[in-house]
């Protein structure tokens, strides 16, 4: 067998190839089993937790966190259940990260509230003696950008149709319907909607002022995204 593969090098290329590619297979096969592609609770992004993921690339927390937590019995103790593949079906594009100088955020929605975010991102040092993590004080006077959001979903949308204006279960029973507002001033009225609500759980009377005004503060719109990562 080795003598005959020896002398025809396009059949011991292909063995080669064969022998190499497996490893590869057995890494990626698993994606593909029912249990890698949970149906249940994982939405679409609203338009404000789309600003939200944006005003997030945009500072690169993802040059510090990542978004991906590992099957160790250290990491689900700490964040919860370990990623799954098909909970990244609506991140495009994806937030993993390579570098964790602070903690994983792929569930910080579980276990942080969004007046913890407003301290924190007012003053990490305040909230976490210590930290390395830089202040954000200018989230809460810039304006979120609702009309490149907006894009972002209609955009995405058409290519890849995601799951709007259907209910979604969710992982306590109830089900969750993310609306794709038709005309972008339908998509600022309902992100005003969600940015309210927010702005009611927070103190920083400038940004909950801004709100009544109709107007939408980055960090608003970051809490929103924060809470989503569930
Ligand atoms: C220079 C690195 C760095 C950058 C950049 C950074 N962080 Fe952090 N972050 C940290 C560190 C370190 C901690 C842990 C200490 C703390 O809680 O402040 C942390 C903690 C956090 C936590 C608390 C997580 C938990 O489970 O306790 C959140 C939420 C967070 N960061 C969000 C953000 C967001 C949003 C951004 C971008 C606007 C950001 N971080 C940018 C380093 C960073």
């Amino acid at each position: 067998m080795f003598h005959w593969l020896e002398k025809h090098p396009f059949f011991f290329a292909v063995g080669v190839f064969v022998v190499i590619a497996f490893a590869g297979l057995i890494e990626i096969l698993p994606n593909f089993a029912k249990a890698s592609q949970p149906t249940v609770g994982t939405a679409p992004y609203s338009t404000l937790e789309i600003a939200g993921r944006q005003v997030y690339i945009k500072n690169s927390c993802n040059a510090c966190h990542s978004q991906l937590i590992r099957p160790f019995k250290s990491e689900t103790d700490r964040y919860g259940h370990y990623s799954l593949s098909g909970e990244y079906a609506y991140d495009r594009p994806f937030l993993w990260g390579s570098k964790r100088t602070g903690p994983d955020l792929m569930r910080v929605g579980n276990y942080r509230t969004t007046d913890w975010h407003e301290n924190h991102m007012w003053d990490p040092q305040g909230v976490v003696p210590g930290s390395v993590m830089p202040a954000y004080r200018w989230m809460f006077t810039n304006l979120a950008d609702v009309d490149t959001a907006y894009a972002e979903q209609v955009t995405v949308n058409a290519v890849f149709k995601v799951p709007y204006n259907k209910p979604i279960p969710m992982k306590d029973g109830s089900t969750k319907t993310v609306a794709l507002a038709d005309s972008l001033a339908g998509a600022h009225a309902s992100a005003l909607e969600e940015a309210k609500a927010i702005a009611a759980d927070m103190k920083n009377q400038a940004v909950k002022d801004a709100v009544a005004a109709g107007q939408i503060p980055e960090i608003v719109a970051l809490i929103a995204y924060m809470n989503s990562l569930k």
